[in-house]
């Protein structure tokens, strides 16, 4: 998640120590408030992954890619849900609006996918990054030694044109809600994504994963890890890099609980009966939960 510094002045710092300390693996956006070498510094040796915004200046997006190799980010991961901001009802209702200028840490020549006033469905090209089909894909794969992870697939079809582009995994996300009304619920998709991809792709689910049993039924779904986001950053804002930790230990204790109670000793041991008929997956033949 971007802006982490909007919540709590450690902001990625704090994030990245905790998933250090808690043994988790985590993602760091384009628009985090710290650069991403001060959130590898705050975290040598963590698993990391850098979330990347395409820009309109392709240069500045192979440049991002480059510092992250050098910072020791395991995976790129390419947001493809994002070529431009969805209405955020919610936000506008609210009154919420970021700084003019929030505190960029990655540079301060880095941008927000915006949505230019006089954008209409026809001046895509206003913004050309919100243009690019699949061959950007193929470019980062030659620009980068780095596994590619694409980061809101929730369609077979774009499964299937994702990983034959290159990428390595692919995360079943609608951006938490917060992009396109109307986007189906990551885990009614789930199944459909891991079954177009077969098992060598590795299918990563997020949005309202909350509590043990939502990362069970992900799991056993097929999924083979999920990602979270407002719980996160509920945490930081709370109690910085220990509000986080709390939050990852609740979770984890959620978790062995929940595996318990469906009767599996291990994550490797979950499948679609683990948590009932209600969920078996959405297949062909089946008209789905
Ligand atoms: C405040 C906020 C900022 C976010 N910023 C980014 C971002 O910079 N890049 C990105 O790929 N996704 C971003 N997301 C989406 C999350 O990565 C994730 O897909 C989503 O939050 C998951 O849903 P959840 O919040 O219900 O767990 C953001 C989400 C929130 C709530």
């Amino acid at each position: 998640m971007a802006y982490q510094s909007a919540v709590h002045p450690d902001a990625e710092a704090a994030t990245a120590r905790a998933a250090a300390a808690e043994g988790v693996l985590a993602m760091y956006s384009t628009l985090s408030s710290l650069s991403m070498e001060a959130i590898a510094a705050a975290s040598p040796d963590a698993r990391r992954w850098f979330q990347l915004y395409l820009q309109d200046d392709p240069r500045l997006n192979w440049a991002l890619v480059e510092r992250a190799e050098r910072a020791g980010y395991s995976a790129i991961v390419l947001t493809a849900d994002v070529p431009i901001l969805g209405v955020r009802d919610a936000q506008m209702q609210q009154g919420f609006a970021m700084e003019a200028q929030p505190p960029m840490g990655n540079g301060p020549e880095v941008r927000t996918p915006g949505r230019p006033a006089e954008f209409t469905a026809n001046r895509l090209r206003h913004r050309p990054g919100s243009a690019h089909g699949w061959p950007v894909l193929d470019e980062l794969r030659q620009r980068t030694e780095l596994p590619i992870v694409v980061k809101g697939i929730l369609t077979a079809e774009d499964a299937r044109q994702a990983v034959s582009h290159g990428a390595k995994a692919l995360v079943v996300s609608n951006h938490g809600g917060r992009q396109l009304d109307g986007a189906p619920a990551t885990l009614d998709v789930l199944a459909e994504v891991v079954a177009a991809v077969g098992p060598e792709t590795e299918v990563y689910l997020d949005g309202g994963v909350r509590r043990g049993p939502d990362v069970v039924m992900a799991l056993a779904l097929g999924a083979r890890a999920v990602g979270i986001g407002r719980p996160v950053l509920w945490a930081l804002a709370a109690d910085g890099e220990a509000g986080v930790r709390r939050f990852i230990a609740l979770l984890r204790e959620e978790l062995a609980v929940t595996l318990a109670l469906v009767g599996r000793a291990k994550l490797t041991e979950l499948d679609p009966q683990a948590v009932g008929a209600r969920w078996t997956p959405l297949s062909p033949e089946s008209s789905g939960p």
